[in-house]
Formats: C-alpha cells, sequence, structure tokens
C-alpha cells in the first residue's frame, strides 16, 4: 500500500495566487515552532521554503500527529493555502501559509551532525563525511543545478556545430599527460594493469582517423597528482577534437562557445576575438603562463639599466646570467607597510627567491634600502622603466630566469589580492599560445613534451627539433580565466615521421614508443586528417563562474587533498580474496590488514 501523499505543488512556488487552493506538498521540516495550540513547522524542498500550520480547528488529528515532528522528518502534507497575518517579505513564499488538514509521517530522522542551513561554520571534513546532508543546503542545490546548466549549454553548442559526443573507454592503456596514472588490475590478466585514462586524448584523436570529423564529450578523467584547491584526483573534461583545423579554427569555434556560455549563465557580453598572448610575452609581462589580467603590475627586465650597479647581489645575478626583474605597485606604496613588505621577502622565498628588494616613490625622495647602490642615472631609468610617480612602490628580485619571473608572477597575484583591488565581478579571458614545445628536465636530463607527445610544432621552426629543442614553439594553447587555465589544447602532429622526430627528441626510443603507444602510432599508417581540439577542466569553469574558491563546492562527492572520500571511506582495503583472485600479494600484506581492522 502507498501512503504517498501525490505532490500538486512545490513548497518554494506557491504564492497568493494560490489563495484558496487545497495543495498537497512533500518535503523535509526545516524547523518547527510550537505556540500551544498552532504549530508552526517551515517545510523544505528543493524549490525552498513554504509555512505549514498545523491548527487543532483545521485537523486536530493532524495537531496531535504533528507533535512527533522533528527537524529533518520525511513528510506529507495536505493543507489549505490562506493568506498570512504576519507577511515575511523575506521568503518568496513569505505571503502565504498553508492549514494542514492531513499529514503523513514518511521518515523520521536522528539530529543531523550539520545544521541544514548555508553560512553555517562547521568544518569542512564533517561536510564531507555528511555530504548528503551538506547537499540539502540551498547553495549547495544551487551549485549542482548551476553546474547542470553549463553542461547543458555545453552539449546544445557543440551539438548545434556539427560534433558528436562519443564515450571512450576507462579501462585504458595508459595515455600520456604526464601525471600519474590510478592502475587497476586485471583478474582475467594477472599481473596485467589497466590504467584509468588521465584524458580521452589518443581516443579523441583516433576517433578523428575514424572520419568522425567532430567530436566531444563530458567525461570523467582520472589523475593521481598532488591536489589543491582546483585540483582534484577524479575531474571533468569538456574534451572535443575537430579534423582538418588550424589554431585558428579550434580558438573561434570555441570563442563562440565561451561568448555563449557568458551570456546566458552570466548575462555577459564577451568582445570577441579574445585577446591572445604568446607564452613568452605572457611570462615577460605577468610572469605567468596563466596570468590574471584584471590588474596591472606588469613585470619589467633591469638588466640592461643594472649590469654595471654597485649592488652587487644584482650585478652578480646578471653577471650569472640571471635577471634582474621587477613589478610597480601602482599607487599603493602607502598601503604597503614595512611589516608588510617583510611578508613578501617571506612570500616570494616559497617560490625559491633569495630576496626581494623594494623602492618607494615618495613626494619628495626616494625611500630605499638599496637606492645607496646606485647612480642618480641609474635611478631614475629604474623610475622610468617602471613609469614610477609618486606612491608608487617597486618590488624588486633578482635570481635565475625562471625563478625571478615565477615569484613574481606569484607576488603579482599575492599583493592584488591583499589590497582587494580585483573586481571579482570581471571576467577576464584570454589565450595564451605558442607554449614552447619541449622543455629540459633537470632530474631526468632529457627534454620532455610540455603539453603532449602528439602536440605538433609551428610549421617555421621544426628545422629547430634536433638543433634547438628550447626553442620550438608549439601549435598549443591554453584559455585562461582570471588567472586559471580553464582549458588547454593543441593541434596534433598526423605525420608518423614529424612524430618519430618528437619521440627521438624526448629521448623516447622506437621499441619504448612501440610498446607505449604501438597501436596509436599504427594507426597513422592508414590515413590521418589534420586534427587538434581542446579540453576545458569543467569543474574551475563551473568554480569560476560560481564564484567559488575551491572546486569541491561544485562537485557533488568530491575527495579531499589526500584523495579520499569522507563519506565512503574511500580507498578502502581490499578483501584478501579479491586480492588472491587478482593474484596481488603485498609483502607487509599482514600488518597493513590487521592494522586498518
Ligand atoms: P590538460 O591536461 O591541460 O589537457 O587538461 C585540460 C584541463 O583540465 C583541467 N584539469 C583539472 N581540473 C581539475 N583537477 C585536475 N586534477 C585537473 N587537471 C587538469 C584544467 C586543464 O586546463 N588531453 C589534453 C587536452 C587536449 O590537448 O585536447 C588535456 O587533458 O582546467
Ligand atoms: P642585503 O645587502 O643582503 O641586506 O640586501 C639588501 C636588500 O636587497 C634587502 O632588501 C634584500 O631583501 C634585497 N635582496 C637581497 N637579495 C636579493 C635578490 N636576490 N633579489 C632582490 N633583492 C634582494
Amino acid at each position: 500500500m502507498s501512503d504517498i501523499l501525490k505532490r500538486t505543488h512545490m513548497c518554494g512556488q506557491l504564492r497568493s495566487e494560490n489563495i484558496g487552493n487545497t495543495v498537497v506538498l512533500n518535503g523535509w521540516v526545516q524547523r518547527k515552532r510550537n505556540l500551544g495550540g498552532l504549530i508552526f513547522v517551515d517545510l523544505r524542498d528543493k524549490t525552498g521554503l513554504v509555512q505549514i500550520v498545523f491548527d487543532k480547528d483545521i485537523s486536530a488529528e493532524a495537531l496531535y500527529q504533528s507533535d512527533r515532528i522533528k527537524s529533518e522528518y520525511v513528510i506529507g502534507i495536505q493543507g489549505i493555502v490562506k493568506e498570512r497575518e504576519s507577511k515575511n517579505s523575506e521568503l518568496p513564499t513569505g505571503d502565504i501559509e498553508v492549514f494542514v488538514d492531513k499529514l503523513v509521517i514518511y521518515s523520521e530522522a536522528d539530529t543531523p551532525p550539520i545544521y541544514i542551513k548555508d553560512h553555517d561554520d562547521v568544518s569542512e571534513n564533517l561536510r564531507l563525511k555528511y555530504r548528503y546532508l551538506d547537499l540539502r543546503k540551498p547553495t549547495m542545490q544551487e551549485n549542482l543545478k548551476f553546474r547542470y546548466k553549463i553542461t547543458q549549454i555545453t552539449r546544445r553548442f557543440f551539438d548545434e556545430e556539427g560534433f558528436t559526443d562519443v564515450e571512450t573507454p576507462m579501462l585504458i592503456k595508459p595515455t600520456p599527460e604526464g601525471a600519474r596514472d590510478y592502475l587497476v588490475p586485471s583478474r582475467v590478466n594477472p599481473g596485467n594493469f589497466y590504467a584509468l585514462p588521465q584524458s580521452p586524448q589518443m581516443y579523441k584523436q583516433l576517433l578523428m582517423l575514424s572520419g568522425i570529423d567532430k567530436y566531444y564529450q563530458i567525461t570523467k578523467c582520472f589523475r593521481d597528482e598532488d591536489l589543491r584547491a582546483d585540483r582534484q584526483p577524479e575531474f571533468t573534461q569538456i574534451d572535443l577534437e575537430m579534423s582538418f583545423v588550424d589554431v585558428d579554427d579550434v580558438i573561434e569555434v570555441n570563442e563562440r562557445y565561451l561568448k555563449r556560455l557568458f551570456k546566458e549563465v552570466k548575462g555577459i557580453d564577451i568582445d570577441l576575438p579574445l585577446t591572445r598572448l604568446p607564452y613568452s610575452e605572457a611570462m615577460e609581462r605577468y610572469g605567468s603562463d596563466k596570468p590574471d589580467i584584471r590588474f596591472g603590475f606588469e613585470l619589467r627586465f633591469l638588466n640592461d639599466i643594472l649590469s654595471g650597479c654597485k649592488f652587487k647581489v644584482f650585478r652578480n645575478v646578471i653577471e650569472e646570467k640571471g635577471d634582474v626583474r621587477g613589478i610597480n605597485v601602482k599607487g599603493y606604496s602607502e598601503q604597503i607597510s614595512r611589516k608588510t613588505i617583510d611578508k613578501y621577502q617571506e612570500y616570494v622565498k616559497t617560490y625559491g627567491a633569495s630576496g626581494l628588494a623594494w623602492i618607494r616613490v615618495n613626494n619628495s625622495e626616494i625611500q630605499s634600502p638599496i637606492a645607496k647602490f646606485f647612480t642618480e642615472e641609474e635611478m631614475s631609468a629604474i623610475l622610468k622603466r617602471f613609469d614610477a610617480e609618486p606612491g608608487d612602490l617597486i618590488l624588486i628580485i633578482a635570481d635565475k630566469p625562471s625563478v625571478a619571473l615565477n615569484a613574481l608572477g606569484h607576488l603579482r597575484n599575492e599583493v592584488a589580492d591583499q589590497l582587494g583591488i580585483v573586481d571579482e565581478n570581471e571576467y577576464k579571458l584570454l589565450w595564451v599560445t605558442d607554449f614552447p614545445l619541449l622543455e629540459y628536465d633537470e632530474e631526468e636530463e632529457r627534454f620532455s613534451a610540455v603539453h603532449h607527445a602528439f602536440t605538433a610544432p609551428r610549421d617555421e621552426d621544426i628545422s629547430l627539433i634536433q638543433t634547438k629543442p628550447e626553442r620550438v614553439r608549439a601549435k598549443a594553447y591554453d584559455i585562461v580565466l582570471n588567472g586559471v587555465e580553464i582549458g588547454g589544447g593543441s593541434i596534433r602532429i598526423h605525420d608518423n615521421r614529424l612524430q618519430k622526430k618528437m619521440f627521438d627528441a624526448i629521448g623516447l626510443s622506437e621499441e619504448e614508443a612501440d610498446r607505449k603507444f604501438g597501436f596509436f602510432l599504427e594507426a597513422f599508417k592508414f590515413g590521418a586528417p589534420p586534427h587538434g581540439g581542446l579540453a576545458y577542466g569543467l569543474d574551475r569553469l563551473v568554480m569560476l563562474l560560481n564564484k567559488n574558491e575551491n572546486i569541491r563546492e561544485v562537485i557533488a562527492f568530491p575527495k579531499t587533498q589526500n584523495a579520499m572520500c569522507l563519506m565512503s571511506g574511500a580507498p578502502g582495503i581490499a578483501e584478501k580474496k579479491q586480492l588472491q583472485e587478482l593474484k596481488i600479494k603485498f609483502k607487509e600484506e599482514k600488518e597493513s590488514y590487521k592494522e586498518k581492522k
């Protein structure tokens, strides 16, 4: 027998137009107030709250039963909508209330370990442990709906553009994205492992070889890497690939996608085309390959001015092929105390910089611990380089070029953040293009692919692959939103000879390439269209558009920093029998098994 009262309305949707209607509502008890002969309950479903009233004049039976209900009980009621005497303008349903004549209690509830309301200051760990309760909160419900809105717009757009959604496998041979794989042991092939995909990269390329022409997929990717606020071990990509395209074609369709997305989700008109910054320029001007361009403080280069200066630190750095660079925190000198500068000094040290010099430009004088080392000409050349005016604070780092750039890039963000000058409502998108194809890996003492080994070099740089590998630019691009890399992609190599050159450059022997990607390389022997694509990090995109600080807020069931699910306890130990079937034996099996038990 079903005792479900068949819902006629959603709680949050009732308005004064409904006055006089008999309605049936289902939901959770948010809160109950007992005023003697009257009991008021706020009833909640996904649309919001409505006040329901138990009154003995309407139904003594319902009033009697309602005595039992408590917060988070799940109930169904039938009642009549009436005008509310004391209206609540803060609640969309605040003009009315529902007088109950019938109550069904579907289930009882223990006192929940977290409050079901926004802005409660309970620890995130407790929220994650009781995620299903946390998700009852209005904000979390909104976050999930917002994410869904974005995936719907995405699907509609790429469908209209003639892309086909194709699912690719989850149990695969390792892909070449460069993070650590999650491995899955094979029971039927003992000793063999699948990898979970770090991305569908090889499969989407193979789909181009299959003639699919335009592919997209919204899919999970898995990477066993160190986690941060914008990184999860499993995350979602909006992944796409197109045939017979060059960089401009991929960028063009994606710009239209982003324009549509921003318009429909935020009501913001984005001007196209978006800014494109070559990687080298992004590094020079912002010390970052994902610059936040909502504020200035651009980096300036000082070696030419200071190569002969009396400050030994700077001179030595320049002699040893290092860089002296700085930023001008324009107009904010007064807001930044000596103590704060000391904090910045500590901050840049975390990025490997050995020091931070500063110059305050006051109205009538220059204030700086290093001013004494500079001639008048040198000082005025520095000030000119930074377009310095009274009220400015110049911060300078001398170090190895990569350290100076990286530390200043981070410092630039940190200073803007602390000053609180970044407009949260502003969205600045840009492409960073022409990434280097290869980078030298000091540890491995060889070059490795910056994006991945199938990324094509720019045609005019192909001849440099053997001679000056570090100078080769790739047909690779990232899309950056407010200082966060929300997507990246490239035009791929579709020619086996060029692919071989690439493998040679990264020291991948023919035998190793064959073992890793043999099936993939073979496919290119049978007719491969030129192709390229891109993948967005959906979680990051949603996080930024929804103004969250952490991607966990826009993922229903996320993992913690140490890749655990606090709700389910995953990862857990495998049963002995399962391990036996997989023919897996841990050296310390006994101890760890006992320990966990
Ligand atoms: P890439 O490795 O740049 O490219 O990944 C694409 C985008 O995915 C997001 N992302 C992540 N988001 C959350 N957690 C993570 N651990 C994580 N790692 C990456 C980022 C990133 O820009 N196959 C290529 C794409 C291509 O070449 O078409 C790829 O995966 O926003
Ligand atoms: P010192 O002579 O070492 O006391 O340094 C004088 C100033 O130069 C201090 O403000 C230091 O922080 C700064 N300084 C030292 N090393 C560097 C460096 N590598 N880059 C920038 N500033 C530095």
